[in-house]
Formats: C-alpha cells, sequence, structure tokens
C-alpha cells in the first residue's frame, strides 16, 4: 500500500505538466475505478477539496471532489472527461494547490462555470457551477492540461513566488 501522504506529485514532477490523455469507456473503466477509491482516501487524508489524477501520477481526465463540503457539485464526486465553459464577472479568490504546499495566493477567475463531464458509469451529466465549486471546477480541470494555478498569477506575483517554488521538491522554475 502506498503511502497517502507521499502519494500527492509535487511541482517540478513532468506528470503535472503533461496533458492528459481522455478516458476510454469500457476499458477503462476497472482501472479508473481503483484510480478514483486511491485518490479519495488521499485527498480525505491531506483534508482537501479536490483532487486531480495527474497529482496522483496517472496522466488521465479525471478529477474528484469532496461534495459533502461543496453543496454547488449536487453530490457529484467523480468527473470524468471534463468540458468546462467558466463565464461571469471575474472574482478573487485564494487558491491553494496539494501539489505546491504551502503556498495560497489570491486568483482572478471567472464566478461560475457550466461543466458537461461522465460520472464512473459513463453517464454524462451537466452542471452550472457558482460560488467555491466554480473555483475547484476550473482549478482541477486546468490540471488535466498541465496548467497549475500559479502560471495564471500576474508576472510580479510569480516573480515573488519564485524561491519559494524553487524549495519545493523538483525546484521547477516558472520561467
Ligand atoms: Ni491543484
Amino acid at each position: 500500500m502506498k503511502n497517502l501522504l507521499n502519494a500527492v506529485r509535487i511541482i517540478g514532477d513532468p506528470v503535472l505538466r503533461q496533458k492528459a490523455r481522455p478516458v476510454v469507456f469500457p476499458d477503462d473503466v476497472p482501472e479508473i475505478t481503483g484510480l478514483v477509491r486511491f485518490m479519495e482516501k488521499v485527498l480525505e487524508s491531506h483534508d482537501g477539496l479536490g483532487l486531480a489524477a495527474p497529482q496522483v501520477g496517472r496522466s488521465v481526465r479525471l478529477f474528484i471532489a469532496t461534495p459533502d463540503r461543496l453543496e454547488e457539485l449536487n453530490g457529484h464526486v467523480v468527473f470524468i472527461n471534463p468540458e468546462i465553459e467558466p463565464y461571469g464577472e471575474m472574482e478573487k479568490r485564494e487558491e491553494g494547490c496539494l501539489s505546491i504546499p504551502g503556498i495560497y495566493e489570491t486568483l482572478s477567475r471567472p464566478s461560475m462555470v457550466k461543466i458537461k463531464a461522465l460520472d464512473l458509469r459513463g453517464n454524462t451529466f451537466f452542471l452550472d457551477v457558482g460560488d467555491l465549486g466554480a473555483r475547484l471546477i476550473q482549478h482541477e480541470n486546468d490540471h488535466l492540461d498541465g496548467i497549475l494555478y500559479v502560471d495564471r498569477l500576474s508576472p510580479i506575483k510569480r516573480k515573488l513566488l519564485k524561491g519559494k517554488l524553487k524549495k519545493l521538491r523538483g525546484g521547477e522554475s516558472l520561467d
């Protein structure tokens, strides 16, 4: 059994920079069922709100969330092959990421998002989400394209973070 606390890949790990591949139904189902179960344990052990598959080293288009803390997700936990459409006013919120431990930064993103995704049974669902859920979906969806939230900070903020990020495992520079 892998150590749950060491399971999360940290900035500098190349898997966080890959564009993840779509999940194929039904071929990938046995594999992703196990993956989701593992990700749920990892998320719980870190007390996080969301986790994308690349963060545990699997480059597939899937993320999970904790719906008990995000009513706006309507009970959905697993988001597979998501397609999102952010919209609405830009809104500032503080973000953090389990792959960038100890760093929290305020970032502007659209306040609302429409999402189409598949559940573990391969059924399509649609949600129109605001609040923290909208932020979480945009953050996790970025992970599937190899984007980390610090990439979206202003050049000045990124420059200020450079030293801190280099100290994290891997020492990846943002430049
Ligand atoms: Ni993250």
